[in-house]
């Protein structure tokens, strides 16, 4: 069972400039309550006990707000911390919560992609470990054009439906190189080798330590598949990204009235 999450959530947020020079992304609101929160409660609904938070000593606000103990529906979810203070990249900020996991399974959310769905994002890929041992990938499916913004799944030949054995991934392909429409997408269940690799892995796309990089290499040793996630997600690292999550939720929470929203939009 997967009981620890991890959540990056240190990086610059360039592409969500100026208000990023001093507010942290994953703290913007959507409607009245942090993206962040949105999900730590999907991982608290997908069974997880434990949540760490990677952040920086320039977002202490996160610590700030959440504090050590989210309580979700009766149940007490304990939060830690672990910091970044170089912001090297996504593998890099996942190896500084190395000392934290242990030797199970654990989940990896990243902190500016939100999901809407029936079943948890992270619970259907949990589910999806249960029966395949090895890492697991959550994944959306994307126009080959934008596989630059991406890493990439590459699955074995012959592999068809919604769990797909891989025999690589890529991170940010030129469309012309892209293996697959499969795009990872901010949901992951990892095997605790990866930090092995994360260790000795350089720098790859953007300059950056990336964990795709690092999942490439493990699969010398452990299986990757990648699942397409049933929901829709907003990536709220961009900026239509994040007016597109704030008028889904202005539709569907019941703080605010649907129908007065319908109007606004309408007029
Ligand atoms: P992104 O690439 O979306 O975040 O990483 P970023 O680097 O902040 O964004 P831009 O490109 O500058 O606009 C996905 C998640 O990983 C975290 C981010 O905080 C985000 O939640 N991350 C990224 C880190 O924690 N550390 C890093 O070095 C990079």
């Amino acid at each position: 069972m997967i009981k620890k999450a991890i959540i990056p959530a240190a990086g610059l947020g360039t592409r969500f400039r100026p208000i990023t020079k001093t507010f942290p992304k994953e703290m913007l609101p959507i409607i009245d309550k942090p993206c962040l929160e949105y999900i730590i409660e999907e991982a608290a609904a997908s069974g997880i006990e434990e949540i760490i938070l990677i952040i920086s000593d320039k977002k202490a606000m996160i610590k700030e707000y959440f504090g050590n103990i989210f309580e979700y529906q009766g149940k007490m979810i304990r939060i830690g911390y672990a910091y970044q203070e170089e912001q090297k990249g996504l593998g890099h900020a996942v190896l500084m919560t190395k000392d934290l996991i242990g030797n199970n399974a654990f989940a990896c959310l990243l902190g500016d992609d939100m999901f809407v769905s029936k079943t948890p994002a992270l619970k259907q890929l949990i589910d999806v470990y249960e029966n395949n041992n090895g890492t697991i990938l959550g994944t959306i499916a994307i126009d080959k054009s934008d596989s630059n913004k991406y890493g990439i799944c590459d699955p074995l030949d012959g592999e068809s439906g919604k769990v797909l054995r891989l025999k690589g991934v890529i991170e940010k392909p030129d469309p012309k190189d892209a293996p697959s429409n499969l795009a990872i997408s901010g949901r992951y269940i990892l095997i605790p080798s990866i930090f092995k690799y994360l260790e000795t892995q350089t720098a790859g796309a953007l300059n950056e330590i990336q964990l795709t990089d690092a999942i490439l290499r493990q699969m010398s040793e452990v299986r990757a598949y990648a699942y397409k996630i049933d929901g829709k997600r907003y990536d709220i690292g961009k900026k239509d990204g994040f007016v597109e999550a704030t008028v889904h939720f202005g539709l569907s929470r019941d703080i605010v009235s649907k129908e007065d929203v319908k109007k606004m939009l309408k007029k």
